[in-house]
């Protein structure tokens, strides 16, 4: 018997992806986005954002299903994110899902975010074979998972206590001026300059911090850090060194993350590294994680860009793991969750 078809859909921020997934091959992955219209705001506005993936909701499922050239009645499972994310994009999603289910009279699969960045990386590089380490970073996320078995043993580790990295990368474009998102303005800057120009904090690595939060972050200090030594720069007259400030910022950044999942790898004796998230396609932690996976004896798996941000191939790839771990399907009168826990 062929492994089963699942239809992903992911609308949880400001992407609608719709994907369609058999065993551990994608089959074809459609989003839209409604990023264009949140940089004009500087920020993702949750109401705005709902009703772009309204508007694309039906044309992306066609185009998906045009695409792979896939009726909609060969369809077997209806995987959708069910948190964490916008409580309103989120509810567009799973209504959508919910209407396919009843519709065609197939299982639904609530499924979370998290997991599914972790997840996508299985269409790319192949099946999980063995205990695997997951670091998901994003604008939402800053997230070090224990993956046992995709569809039914994960276990966090950790994950931020304030900022998600992207998010305090979009933050401290913003204080240096720079468009809204900041994260890749920041990553560009950071290759023209110093990345010890300036030694700023690296959250949650002191010694009294090891016991608890030994695998968590923390950026909100950083970006505190940064503002100040900007703020004193500009209060002296000076011209703020902005490659200087981005470099080492992204140093300070990156330079954590890496080390605790690392760390974490170590500990947990886990020999395959997997990243995703929005956050992953950051050229400075590419190169580190790069250099200590291959210090450390870790196989690095980092997709390509497309698959790293928010999409559908990611919850369809998800969906069909739980799918054939033989988890019951959800009730249809699931809800969502804004702070879905694993
Ligand atoms: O996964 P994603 O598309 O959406 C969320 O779920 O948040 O991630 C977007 C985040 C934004 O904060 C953006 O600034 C950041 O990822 N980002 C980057 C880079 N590309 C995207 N941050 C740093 N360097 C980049 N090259
Ligand atoms: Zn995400």
């Amino acid at each position: 018997m062929p492994d089963p078809l699942v239809l992903g859909i992911e609308t949880s921020c400001d992407e609608t992806g719709v994907a369609l997934v058999r065993g551990d091959t994608l089959l074809f992955d459609a989003v839209a986005s409604s990023m264009d219209e949140h940089a004009r705001y500087g920020g993702i506005i949750p109401e705005v954002a709902s009703r772009a993936h309204l508007e694309a909701m039906v044309p992306t499922i066609r185009r998906a299903l045009g695409e792979a050239d896939v009726d909609l009645s060969e369809v077997d499972a209806i995987a959708v994110t069910a948190g964490p994310g916008l409580v309103g994009p989120l509810t567009i999603g799973a209504s959508a899902a919910k209407a396919l289910s009843i519709g065609l009279d197939k299982p639904l699969y609530g499924v979370n975010h998290i997991i599914g960045h972790a997840a996508v990386n299985q269409l790319v590089d192949g099946p999980f074979t063995e205990r695997s380490m997951a670091l998901v970073v994003s604008g939402g996320h800053s997230s070090l998972l224990l993956v046992d078995d995709i569809a039914t043993d994960v276990t966090e580790l950790g994950s931020t206590l304030d900022d998600a990295a992207g998010e305090a990368f979009d933050k401290v474009g913003r204080l240096l001026g720079l468009p809204y998102p900041g994260g890749p303005h920041i990553d560009r800057l950071a290759r023209e300059g110093d990345p010890e120009a300036i030694r700023f904090p690296r959250g949650l690595t002191a010694r009294k911090d090891q016991e608890k939060h030994a695998y968590d972050f923390s950026f909100s200090g950083l970006k505190t850090a940064v503002a100040r030594w900007v703020e004193a720069c500009e209060d002296s007259g000076k011209e703020v060194p902005v490659a200087d400030v981005a470099a080492s910022f992204a140093a300070a950044v990156v330079d954590v993350l890496t080390a605790k999942t690392i760390a974490a790898c170590r500990a947990h004796d886990v020999e395959t590294l997997v990243i995703g998230g929005g956050f992953s396609a950051n050229s400075q932690l590419r190169e580190l994680a790069a250099a200590r996976c291959a210090e450390a004896g870790i196989d690095l798996r980092i997709p390509p860009i497309r698959y790293c941000t928010d999409n559908g191939a990611m919850i369809a790839a998800l969906g069909s793991a739980v799918v054939r771990a033989g988890l019951p399907p959800s009730d249809l009168d699931i809800g969502v969750d804004s702070s879905m826990p694993l």
